[in-house]
């Protein structure tokens, strides 16, 4: 079996977030490790407005609504407690929210009743981190947003994989990955040495919940897009690779397109499955 100190940081987070009586206490104990804002003053409604500005922007930019998205489904891999799943559920029909924390997922739903529309929310364990209980062919748009440079790299080749498995032929992929930069040299020897630390029993996860350490965890691959196309080229058509103007990042047999909007150092892979 696989040794898993990756998910460790995640896990520590959902307990922590379990622990909380409401959803406010939650953004303010672990609303970090989804958009980086720390205070006591933050609240779940601040912390989902954050994801309301994000979901409109990168589905107009990424061409990922038509006519009828209030009738399509969206699979989202990496949902954490809702920030961005609460506006999907008031643009798709259907969305599946799939994490690896059944915590997270709880407080999904409960975000989502307060801030989207539950009655088209479903809620998706990821219970190993790399496959989606899902069935093939059944989702329309498959989106991924600040989870998969935080896997594994196996992982996130199997979950980038599982995606193009959901979703139906003519639905689309967008997919969020980090690209390499100078920093790396320090940024994932650290990374690892951090995960390492992580699996030492009852240290490790106590460790973890802190920010500074999951945040050196959380430095787990820097896959290039030729690594992440190259295995399903035969399956997808449309092949985009969106970065920011100032990244240098490209991908062979994929278009570059560029978007301010894009943190430097992210790019997403959109594409349509055949
Ligand atoms: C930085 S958060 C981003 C959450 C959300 N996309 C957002 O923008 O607010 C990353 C999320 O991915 C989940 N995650 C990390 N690794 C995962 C994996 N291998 N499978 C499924 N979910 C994973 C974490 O539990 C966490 O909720």
């Amino acid at each position: 079996m696989r040794r898993r100190p990756h998910l460790i940081p995640w896990k520590a987070a959902g307990q922590l977030s379990e622990r909380q009586t409401s959803g406010d206490d939650v953004v303010r104990t672990t609303g970090w490790v989804f958009n980086n804002e720390t205070g006591d003053a933050l609240d779940l409604e601040q912390f989902v407005a954050t994801g309301d500005s994000e979901v409109p922007a990168y589905l107009t930019v990424f061409g990922l609504r038509s006519p009828d998205t209030d009738q399509q489904s969206l699979v989202e891999i990496g949902c954490g407690i809702g920030r961005m799943t609460c506006g999907f559920t008031r643009e798709f029909g259907a969305v599946t929210a799939c994490d690896l924390d059944a915590g997270f997922l709880e407080r999904c739903h409960e975000t989502v009743s307060r801030f989207g529309k539950v009655d088209r929310l479903r809620t998706s364990l990821v219970a190993d981190g790399h496959t989606l209980d899902l069935a093939p062919n059944t989702s329309d748009v498959t989106f991924s947003y600040i989870t998969l440079q935080h896997c594994d790299p196996g992982d996130a080749l199997e979950l980038t994989a599982e995606a193009v498995r959901v979703t139906k032929p003519g639905g689309k992929v967008a997919l969020n990955y980090r690209s390499r930069s100078r920093l790396d040299v320090l940024l994932l020897p650290l990374g690892g040495l951090m995960r390492a630390i992580f699996g030492i029993p009852t240290f490790g996860p106590w460790l973890a919940q802190h920010r500074w350490a999951a945040r050196l965890g959380w430095q787990a691959n820097r896959l290039a897009p030729d690594e992440i196309i190259g295995p399903l080229t035969p399956l997808l058509t449309d092949i985009e690779i969106w970065r920011n103007p100032k990244s240098k990042i490209k991908g062979r047999g994929a278009e570059v397109k560029t978007f301010e909007g894009i943190n430097r150092h992210h790019y997403w892979l959109v594409a349509t499955v055949r």
